[in-house]
């Protein structure tokens, strides 16, 4: 035994525990969960006293801007920030400049996250240069360490390319993430399409662009029995629609981000380009459905989708600025947040086992004997205030600057190291 941590508050949902227990750890795996466990040797013990002891967070769907913006962000930055937040395991997005298109740039990320003190795994592009025209060699990018293949920031608008995608990504049994939004309609869209995006004279995103796409791709699961994850859905209509494919058994998975779980549409009244993010804020009622979705497992993943951006890019009128905002410094206080509403166990499945079995992380996302000693230890009452300084990703870009939070990660463990 080298690592103790005693008499925290112990919830790991695949075993459905959730009491005061001890956590031991040895070359960097859990060797017991159990109550009072006694030191053997001279491990480094660790008071949780007060504190939520859990899995590492797994996030799913991050941007880290390397290769190409690494003034935005680079892969250690973003690690440190992801560790930060309580992340032992982050997936990189491939719309990098260049993008995550050929065995060897994915094999750049995958090498550069190794040097970084948690896991990071690289998302391959499914077509070359995202263009949704030709598929990339998918079979090379999973060799070379792709976990999953996605054009995130682009819809694969032709079926026929998407089919084909999937057939090859079933081939190396790795999900195929979709950013579901019909290009025709979402083309210049900057937010909602509603009354504030008439009242605040900006271009609309209708939420039909999303749910025609979830419709498309829910079909697509279902003709090459093919595991599509759905990224980052926002609207009441895409839930229902994924609800009723699952009924049926499509093999069909879905993440929303913790943004739009709690910010709608009423926050760009402002014109503040921190709450632009693609796809766009919703209504109350969305979020209603969001959360609803999350609480009966139609949902099984939050992710960050933490999307660095320079203060130029965000500067700027709202048209004209980027999408996106940073988000692994804010996820839990974000989801303790939520808790007010949605049971901890759920939200912590959500973060650690639901994402490790999608995604076939098969060594994590729980704390069963023999498992990596991925730890991430929280007070969920402490209070602290979001600015700058405390924000360790490169970019600053987040509408929740200047907020009080409430919850803090202590402690990050990642394969039985404090990191
Ligand atoms: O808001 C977003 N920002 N959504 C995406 O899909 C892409 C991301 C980015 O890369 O900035």
């Amino acid at each position: 035994m080298d690592l103790l941590i005693k008499n925290g508050r112990v919830i790991d949902p695949a075993q459905g525990i959730d009491e005061i227990m001890d956590v031991a750890c040895a070359t960097g795996k859990i060797e017991k969960v159990a109550k009072a466990i006694k030191p053997q040797g001279k491990p480094r013990v660790i008071d949780a006293s007060n504190r939520i002891v859990c899995p590492g967070f797994i996030d799913s769907h991050c941007h880290l801007r390397e290769p190409g913006r690494e003034d935005e962000e680079t892969i250690k930055t973003g690690a440190t920030a992801a560790a930060a937040g309580g992340y032992t395991t982050i997936m990189a997005m491939p719309n990098t400049a260049p993008c995550l298109d050929t065995g060897p740039l994915v094999a750049f990320v995958f090498n550069k996250g190794r040097e970084t003190s948690i896991s990071v795994f690289p998302i391959g592009a499914i077509t070359k240069n995202r263009e949704g025209k030709e598929l990339t060699e998918m079979a090379d990018l999973a060799e070379n360490g792709a976990v999953a293949f996605s054009d995130d920031g682009n819809c694969v608008a032709d079926n026929r390319v998407l089919r084909r995608g999937l057939e090859y990504a079933k081939m190396v049994d790795r999900p195929l993430i979709d950013h579901p939004e019909e290009l025709t309609l979402a083309r210049n869209g900057v937010m909602n399409e509603g009354k504030i995006s008439t009242f605040l004279g900006l271009p609309g995103i209708p939420r039909e662009a999303e749910e025609i796409a979830v419709f498309r791709d829910i079909a697509l699961a279902s003709l090459t029995e093919s595991r599509i994850h759905l990224a980052h859905l926002t609207s009441a209509g895409s839930i229902a629609l994924l609800r009723q494919a699952k009924k049926k058994g499509v093999p069909i998975t879905a993440e929303v981000t913790f943004h739009h779980l709690i910010l709608t549409e009423e926050s760009v009244k402002g014109y503040h380009t921190n709450t632009k993010v693609s796809p766009p804020l919703r209504t109350r009622d969305d979020v209603k459905s969001l959360r609803d979705g999350i609480k009966d497992g139609t949902i099984e993943v939050i992710v960050t989708d933490h999307a660095p951006h320079s203060r130029e890019e965000k500067e700027t009128d709202f048209e004209n600025a980027a999408f996106g905002i940073i988000g692994f410094e804010t996820a839990l206080p974000l989801l303790l947040r939520l808790a007010t509403e949605i049971p901890l166990n759920i939200l912590i499945a959500c973060l650690t086992s639901n994402p490790a079995r999608i995604f076939r992380f098969n060594d994590r996302g729980s704390l069963k004997k023999g498992l990596r000693a991925d730890i991430t230890i929280f007070n969920p009452k402490e209070e602290w205030t979001l600015t700058e300084a405390v924000i360790k990703s490169r970019s600053k870009n987040t509408p929740f600057l200047g907020e009080k939070m409430k919850g803090r990660v202590c402690c990050t463990i990642c394969s039985g190291k404090v990191v």
